[in-house]
């Protein structure tokens, strides 16, 4: 067993975890982990900005940026966390930009600044439609700088807990097959969300829910996992996501009757009203048969002709690209077929502001966690800020948590229950691949665990991924090899999706109330008397504990959400 050693393990390298990372490694010895090579990390796909109240277009102040994030979260947000962002965005910003990351610009030479949902005012900085990958390219090339070691192609399988405190992870290196020990002081989870769990989704392969799943098996605290985004508009057949600064250039949205449907639903911001809003506003214009195409391939146009080509070419190159490329449309001439795919994991890994977890020693940032700025609906533009905010204040915890640290001894009966564990996997006594089993979860999932939820459908869905859960027990590794054995690692990620799909089966099943993104059929309305609570699950016996926190709530008292 091979064993490696830094003072802080970082999982994932997308922005949350190379911010974390950057920072951790100013005063210890940082390392990532990483089951992609960090510019194949998912946040390179955030499309149309971040947000930050510069109020470069029009007066803005953090108070109002984050009445809008505790508004669109439908109050479910914790509000000390949600000033942690608002009032820290606009030097991360400022940071990342003077690292060199290239922003779209006014003539006077300030950030530019396009209106995205939910927000008052332009808010949202961009770099075209492609802000992810501009930000992560500026990251990684400081990860370089500052020499942060990093170990990519190895997957986390575990982390290593003993007595509450965090000592490390266990990872295989998807190189050759054979599993480690990172032995560290500190481990911060940024493995982003979990996508993967839904047929329809914006999310790249490896969102499968990872970092979730194992601080939740390590016995961390996890919360929220109700509260999963969809968003409206994703490209028909693929569900690769077109931006909504496609609507924050203009587009609007039209049924099979051509009618832009947006105004019956929220007659001031329109197609600018929240994801969640507009998510239902399409759904049911399809449900109710103002979609367009056929049944199961129901969908609704994003008309963006109005802009022009110039336009279109200038502010949302990739979102003309892709139609181009997977629909054949010239998005200049011809409206793009869109329909809502799921997008984000609200819940997580719950943390304190600074991004301690209920385990001593083990820290989460970024989409994995739960701190909560988002609440019930997260407001487009505010994940990179999360990102960049969190990571940061994660990299910076961690780093002063291990100063009074001893480094731990090796704790070999773990690896060696790991290591048996995942050689199991190739000898699976029910012998069924693990493919099928995940087709089945992405469907029952999306069916019944998607944008309307209802009771019934709610407990079909949890025995489902129950019995889910009892095949893959049994599930078997068909290829033997050891080298880049992708059908290894897709059973190993099954295991996390079972866990991040049963949880958000299970919360949305208690929460009897219709709250941002959680729609229940049955109980329509919001119910601030019993409900202004985040879900808290445990790991007790192998199965999820349930017990609930009341919101923090600072200066914004809930009220009726209208847009
Ligand atoms: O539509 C988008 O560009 C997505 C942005 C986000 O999720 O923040």
């Amino acid at each position: 067993m091979d064993v490696i050693t830094h003072d802080v393990v970082i999982i994932g390298a997308g922005l949350a975890g190379q911010m974390a990372a950057l920072e951790a490694s100013s005063g210890a010895d940082a390392a990532i982990i990483s089951k992609v090579h960090p510019l194949r990390s998912h946040s390179g796909a955030a499309q149309g900005g971040i947000n930050a109240p510069f109020g470069n277009v029009a007066p803005d102040d953090w108070e109002k940026h984050a009445f809008d994030t505790v508004k669109g979260s439908d109050y479910l947000a914790d509000q000390d966390s949600v000033e942690i962002l608002c009032k820290s965005i606009t030097s991360r910003i400022v940071e990342i930009d003077s690292f060199g990351a290239i922003f779209d610009r006014l003539p006077d030479g300030k950030l530019a600044q396009r209106p995205f949902g939910g927000g008052s005012f332009p808010r949202t900085c961009y770099a075209g439609d492609a802000t992810g990958h501009e930000l992560l390219n500026t990251l990684y090339e400081q990860i370089i700088k500052n020499n942060v070691k990093v170990y990519e192609e190895w997957l986390s399988t575990s982390l290593v807990v003993e007595n509450n405190i965090c000592r490390g992870a266990l990872a295989i290196n998807l190189k050759n097959g054979e599993i480690a020990y990172f032995r560290s002081k500190a481990v911060i989870v940024a493995t982003g969300g979990s996508g993967r769990v839904y047929e329809r989704t914006t999310s790249s392969h490896q969102g499968t829910g990872d970092g979730i799943s194992m601080a939740y098996r390590a016995g961390a605290q996890v919360s929220d996992m109700e509260f999963v985004q969809f968003h409206p508009t994703t490209l028909i057949g693929t569900n690769i996501l077109i931006s909504e600064a496609a609507r924050g250039e203009g587009g609007t949205l039209l049924n099979a009757k051509n009618e832009r449907f947006m105004g019956k639903y929220a007659p001031k911001m329109m197609e600018l009203a929240p994801r969640d809003i507009v998510v239902r506003s399409i759904q049911t214009e399809i449900n109710e048969g103002r979609g367009i195409g056929g049944e199961g391939a129901e969908f609704v146009e994003l008309d963006l002709r109005e802009l022009g080509r110039e336009k279109l070419l200038q502010k949302l190159p990739q979102v003309y690209k892709l139609a181009k490329d997977f629909a054949n449309i010239d998005a200049a001439e011809t409206c793009i077929p869109v329909q809502p795919a799921q997008h984000y994991t609200m819940g997580g890994i719950r943390t304190n502001n600074a991004c301690y977890s209920s385990i001593s020693g083990l820290f989460a940032c970024g989409e994995c966690a739960c701190v909560s700025v988002h609440g019930a609906n997260r407001l487009g533009g505010n994940s990179l800020a999360e990102t960049l905010v969190f990571g940061k204040l994660a990299g910076a915890s961690a780093l002063e948590y291990v100063r009074k640290k001893e480094m731990p001894g090796i704790p070999k009966k773990v690896v060696e229950r790991e290591e048996e564990r995942i050689e199991n996997l190739f000898k699976g006594s029910g012998g069924e691949p693990e493919a099928g089993i995940r087709k089945e979860l992405q469907k029952v999932m999306w069916d019944k665990v998607g944008i309307f939820r209802n009771e019934r459908e709610l407990e079909d869905a949890m025995r489902t991924v129950k019995k889910l859960g009892e095949r893959y027990a049994g599930v078997r590794v068909q290829d033997g090899s050891r080298v880049f054995n992708t059908e290894l690692m897709q059973a190993v990620e099954l295991c996390f999706l079972l866990d991040n799909a049963g949880l958000m089966a299970y919360g949305a099943q208690l929460r009897k109330e219709s709250r941002g993104s959680h729609f229940r059929t049955d109980f329509p309305d919001r119910d601030d008397k019993n409900w202004l609570k985040h879900t808290i699950f445990t790991m007790k016996d192998g199965k999820p504990h349930a017990r609930f926190e009341p919101v923090r709530i600072t200066s914004f008292k809930p009220e009726a959400r209208a847009y």
